[in-house]
């Protein structure tokens, strides 16, 4: 192999491009989403204000808010065809399979595929943020033999989810910690889902397209699938009791602990004392503490063997759960925010496009040659 080439395997470290969306700064573990602390977002906006931020690069006046959100609210249905296939997916299959097959059958149902305009490909993004909710609840009933529960217009954006899901709306505690959870998932810079988003469009390929290749990217365990594994983590430890010894057996047999560690974070997430404190209020709220003592002594046990911190995906999987979700839900809640970030990125990404086509370097066998097939007595 030549030594004047620097291979950046997983393409740590490089930086392939500029944008205008977020910026993760792990020097001071901030997050910023076009300038504005997550943080101070999750405090004082809806999860609407940020998707609206995410695709113009400013938060809404109030009217373009009211018109936004009006806009968002006449969008959930989805149609009788597209309600059958999910209706039609099998039981057993993994929600995040069906919501790829769903966004990939309604990118089938735009007649206009053709036009790929700014302006056209941000009434598709506003459409597929109304109608994945719809998507992810109705599989979610159906599977279980359940009703569809169709969405309400009258209902906010998490209110109705809810509804679709439980069929009634919880307290707003519940409604504001899910929200929280939508705005800090909604945008991570060039994470492993929203560069295969962009480099899916870099082909010039559709927005639909780009966002099944994140949903595809995204349910990988190393990925957005973690905020489940750590849910399955905790039911394995059981009792506060065992959770420290749980983690000193995994880490002595060199085992990756979900919810830990972080390719660009490595002295903290973060969105995770945001995170944190919402889960914490789901565990008052439930009355049930013990998945927050079990993760508590986790986490203390993983800083003080190795100093690997938490990801987002830590507290919010526990906390899902304790707002009564299936697990299997709980990375399809994140490609409900994640999909303004992709949006966002797929629209940057064509506004100046460069197609996305790295080198590799090859260490196969030297050139050879073909043997005739008689030669090769075939
Ligand atoms: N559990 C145990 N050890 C971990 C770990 C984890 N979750 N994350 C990192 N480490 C260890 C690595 O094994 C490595 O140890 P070593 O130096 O002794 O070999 C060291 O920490 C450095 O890790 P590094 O290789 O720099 O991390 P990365 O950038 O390749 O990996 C992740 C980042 C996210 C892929 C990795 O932390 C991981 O697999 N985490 C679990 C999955 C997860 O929670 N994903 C959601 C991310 S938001």
């Amino acid at each position: 192999m030549s030594t004047d080439i620097t291979i950046h395997r997983g393409l740590d470290g490089v930086v392939v491009d500029t944008t205008r969306i977020s910026k993760v700064m792990p020097e001071i573990n901030s997050l910023v989403y076009a300038g504005y602390p997550v943080q101070d977002l999750c405090e004082c906006c809806h999860f609407e204000e940020v998707a609206w931020l995410m695709w113009h690069g400013e938060l809404p006046t109030a009217k373009q808010l009211a018109d936004f959100m009006a806009l968002g609210r006449g969008q959930r249905e989805i149609s009788k065809d597209l309600l059958s296939v999910i209706q039609k997916s099998p039981r057993t299959a993994h929600p995040m399979d069906v919501l790829r097959t769903a966004v990939s059958f309604l990118g089938m149902e735009d007649t206009e595929l053709d036009k790929t305009d700014a302006a056209t490909n941000l009434k598709r993004s506003i459409s597929m943020m109304a109608k994945i909710p719809t998507m992810i609840a109705a599989f979610y009933r159906l599977r279980k033999g359940q009703d569809f529960i169709p969405p309400r217009s009258d209902l906010g954006f998490v209110e109705n989810f809810f509804n679709m899901i439980f069929g009634r709306v919880p307290a707003p505690e519940v409604v504001h910690a899910f929200e929280v959870s939508l705005i800090l998932y909604a945008e991570h810079g060039f994470n492993a889902s929203t560069f295969t988003a962009r480099t899916v469009v870099s082909s010039l390929s559709d927005i639909y397209s780009g966002v099944v290749g994140g949903i595809a990217s995204l349910k990988g365990p190393l990925h957005g699938g973690a905020n489940e594994a750590v849910m399955h983590m905790l039911l394995e430890v059981g009792e506060p009791a065992r959770a420290k010894e749980w983690m000193l057996t995994a880490l002595r047999e060199h085992r990756v602990v979900m919810g830990f560690g972080h390719r660009v974070y490595k002295n903290g997430d973060s969105r995770v004392p945001t995170m944190k404190k919402y889960m914490r209020e789901m565990a008052k709220f439930t009355g049930n503490e013990k998945w927050l003592e079990i993760a508590e002594i986790l986490e203390t046990t993983m800083r003080e063997q190795k100093n690997i911190h938490p990801n987002l995906d830590f507290p919010s999987g526990p906390a899902y759960y304790m707002m009564g979700f299936d697990i299997d839900m709980f990375t399809p809640f994140f490609v409900m925010a994640r999909i303004t970030g992709w949006t966002a990125h797929i629209m940057e990404q064509l506004a100046d496009n460069r197609l996305i086509r790295p080198l590799s370097q090859y260490d196969g066998p030297a050139q050879r040659i073909v043997m005739p097939l008689k030669q090769r007595g075939i």
